[in-house]
């Protein structure tokens, strides 16, 4: 099986993610933070080693400013939901996909009001219309940092100068970028950072995260059982714990750890060069079979490893089908969970096919991957 479909989650993982996970699972999984025994002490302790490796990727200052989530859906909704209310507005993109606008969508009913900043059809986005739609009420910008349709990368640095300089709280949705691209949450001015663990930072599904600016209030989305304060029947307020009650997936947790332990060993900047360099060789060769339309910037310096297309008229998930049935590489065809986005590329009713690459795609993936599409091609156009 080839897979080109890292967007969705990575596959495979470091050796070291399965093996320290499966030693966890073995060896040291106890209930962190609850129990004073070795057992439960050796899993707190590789929980927060978890949180040191995020804090170094992201340049955040302490560990206790890292959050647990379950994917990065939840972290989203967390900050999202936390921290907006009644009478505030938004600003965001039309290349946003359904986990910042959804929970934005549900959040209107609440009196919250949404701008969407229309992105180009190559789903660019120019920082001066976020400027722009900025009222006195603005409560946050949120910008994902790269399209998962097109891959388009989002000038996060200008938006981030522009939420500083005004005074309003910046969310970056880093689902597509974590571990790949470089993200330093005080160089780019980010208060508020989502992130998957099961994508780009190479850990298990199941986990994610949110970093939260010590200067924001975000409201807890659940209470219980945090481990500290036992006394008190008001959720803590101490942070990770406010935002962590329940069991956490401590294996997960864990895994994710190895995944961060490997990205911060080799470099994002040599696993995002070698993705560059994939997603410019299918890029190439995309562009030279009659009846591929490709979309987003079809250049790799601006876009992540995320390259959508068509071939003519065909059914983008047909094509999907056959890409996997016929030859063995495995595509996400459809919508992406990213209508919004489709409907700025002008896609929404074919859909596209989706081609995302991981560091552990070889060249001789792409070169299968076009000649699939070629053969493909010469059949329906
Ligand atoms: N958001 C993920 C994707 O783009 C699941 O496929």
């Amino acid at each position: 099986m080839i897979y080109l479909d890292n967007a969705a989650t990575s596959f495979p993982k470091p050796e070291r993610v399965y093996v320290e996970m499966d030693k966890c699972m073995r060896q040291y999984c106890a209930n962190p933070g609850r129990s004073g025994h070795r057992l439960a002490l050796e899993a707190g302790r590789a929980i927060y080693r978890t949180r040191e490796r995020l804090c170094r990727l992201f340049n955040i200052e302490s560990p206790m400013q890292v959050v647990f989530t379950s994917n990065a859906t939840e972290a989203l909704n967390l900050g999202i939901k936390g921290l907006l209310k009644e009478g505030d507005h938004v600003v965001t993109t039309s290349m946003e996909h359904n986990s910042v606008a959804r929970p934005l969508t549900a959040l209107k009913a609440k009196g919250v009001s949404v701008t969407y900043i229309g992105c180009d059809s190559k789903g660019h986005l120019n920082p001066r219309d976020i400027e722009r739609a900025i009222k006195k009420n603005t409560a946050l910008i949120i910008i994902t940092h790269a399209s998962n349709v097109t891959g388009t990368l989002m000038p996060v640095k200008e938006v981030g100068c522009i939420a500083k300089e005004r005074g309003i709280p910046f969310m970056l949705d880093a689902a597509q970028t974590a571990g790949i691209y470089d993200i330093d949450v005080k160089d780019m001015n980010i208060d508020i950072l989502a992130f998957p663990g099961h994508k780009g930072l190479m850990g298990p599904q199941g986990t994610g995260g949110l970093y939260i600016s010590e200067n924001l209030d975000v409201l807890q989305m659940k209470e219980g059982g945090t481990g500290s304060r036992s006394e008190e029947l008001d959720q803590p307020i101490v942070v990770p714990d406010r935002y962590e009650s329940g069991t956490p997936n401590t294996a997960g947790i864990v895994g994710l750890g190895e995944g961060v332990g490997f990205i911060l060993e080799r470099g994002t900047a040599a696993i995002r060069g070698h993705e560059e360099e994939l997603t410019g060789m299918l890029l190439q060769g995309f562009s030279q079979i009659k009846g591929v339309k490709i979309y987003g910037p079809a250049n790799p310096r601006l876009q992540a490893g995320v390259v959508s297309i068509n071939i003519g008229d065909g059914d983008s998930g047909e094509i999907s089908y056959i890409l996997d049935r016929s030859y063995g590489i495995a595509t996400r065809s459809g919508l992406h969970c990213s209508p919004l986005a489709h409907r700025t590329i002008g896609t929404f009713d074919q859909g596209t096919v989706r081609f995302s690459i991981g560091y552990f795609n070889t060249r001789e993936d792409i070169e299968a991957a076009v000649r699939a599409v070629e053969e493909i091609a010469a059949e329906i156009v």
